[in-house]
């Protein structure tokens, strides 16, 4: 006889195998407020990271857990997702498309696409970067019978976060939003990424807008559902504001996630794609990624980790330290950019600088021996 553990093991496995039942939703319906002004005009989840869309490396993760059936739940900006994903199939996957208007918030957005949805299945805010075991989460929300599991990520100061209560065997007590210290009984806050049971969906009213965080989870909790807490020490990180974008990057570039590098490596730490033309008397120190057909001019020195996106033209004695530039971006000669992000199609005067913390939108122009303060965002 197999014991019930046994069994529901085996299950696992087949289903896993099967794959294309698993579905999940990908939640990229939200503004990115507070990652302005990158996102007025790229929704959040098209940021790139690494010269690339974020959500093609989140498409990327839920690949290599055979998941290849992605519902996208598409509010602000949604053409520019559909434009460049297509149905999918150039990524290996299947995407079906779901738009709300107006936005129905995190759970009311999942209940809008419900026909879609008949099997257990998973949620993700569109904007979380993790290599969270997704099969492991599986195992653990089948084996507790849970009808919600919670991703749980440990953080160092849970004050400014809902923290998640849970009980030895990981049943969620309670949800404290931003916990003062002495109040704050665990670090372990919501990553933003659930296992959910179809019937949940009952719970979420249909056309309102409804949170998982406020609206559903406390809800379930007052009726007595089954929702449990995943705990996990997984690289985790949401991309919601630049300090963060940035963080992303340079965990990425110093080899805190595994992960593959776009283009030829051109010395230590060195990427560079196709198509560029790099002065030999330009200095470059990994790790840093080039995209295709930047030109690079004498003198100028790009030090890691830094990112510069395709068709950039730097000019003669640029310093680029711990930078991401996206595509298209123009600096003049002797610019200098530190620790700051400048978006696509910018043009940048000769001899200015950049300080640490700055932002700049797409086509900002900024003039000659101009000085952007720390943290300036234009
Ligand atoms: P901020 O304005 O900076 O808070 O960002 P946001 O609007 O993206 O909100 P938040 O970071 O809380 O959202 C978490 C995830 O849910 C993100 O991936 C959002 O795109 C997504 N999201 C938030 N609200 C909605 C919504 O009403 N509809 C849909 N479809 N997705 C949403």
């Amino acid at each position: 006889m197999l014991s019930n553990e046994q069994i529901v093991e085996d299950v696992l496995e087949y289903w896993w195998e099967k794959g294309e039942d698993v579905k999940a939703v990908i939640l990229v319906g939200g503004e990115g407020t507070r990652l302005r002004p990158l996102t007025f005009n790229t929704p959040k989840s098209m940021v790139p990271i690494l010269n690339r869309p974020f959500l093609e490396h989140m498409i990327e993760y839920l690949k290599g857990h055979a998941i290849n059936d992605i519902i996208l739940a598409l509010c602000y900006r949604p053409d520019h997702i559909q434009r460049y994903f297509g149905d999918g199939s150039k990524f290996g996957v299947k995407l079906t498309y779901v738009v709300e208007d107006p936005p129905l918030g995190t759970a009311g957005a999942v209940k809008n696409l419900e026909e879609h949805l008949d099997e257990t299945f998973f949620v993700f805010n569109g904007d979380i970067f993790t290599d969270l075991d997704l099969t492991a989460m599986m195992k653990f929300h089948r084996g507790e019978g849970s009808k919600v599991s919670i991703a749980l990520t440990p953080v160092e100061d849970p004050t400014t976060y809902g923290v998640v209560e849970t009980n030895a065997e990981g049943k969620v007590k309670r949800f404290i939003e931003k916990p003062s210290p002495d109040a704050a009984t665990t670090n372990m806050i919501n990553a933003g990424a659930y296992i959910v049971e179809p019937d949940v969906l009952s719970h979420i009213p249909k056309g309102l807008n409804f949170t998982f965080e406020r609206g559903l989870f406390p809800l379930l909790l007052e009726r007595g559902v089954p929702v449990y807490g995943y705990q996990s020490d997984a690289y985790w990180i949401d991309i919601g504001t630049p300090e963060s974008y940035l963080k992303l990057h340079h965990d990425l570039l110093m080899g805190r996630v595994a992960k593959g590098f776009p283009g030829e490596r051109a010395g230590e730490g060195i990427w560079v794609e196709e198509g560029c033309d790099i002065h030999p008397q330009a200095e470059l120190k990994g790790p840093i990624i080039i995209g295709r057909n930047c030109v690079i001019g004498s003198r100028a020195q790009v030090k890691g980790p830094s990112v510069i996106g395709q068709g950039c033209r730097i000019g003669k004695g640029c310093l680029i330290d711990e930078a991401i530039v996206w595509q298209n971006t123009c600096l003049g000669q002797g610019v200098s950019l530190r620790r700051c992000v400048v978006a696509e199609n910018v043009f940048i005067g000769d001899r200015s600088r950049v300080m640490e913390g700055c932002v700049l939108g797409d086509n900002v122009v900024v003039g000659p021996d101009e000085k952007l303060t720390r943290g300036t965002k234009l």
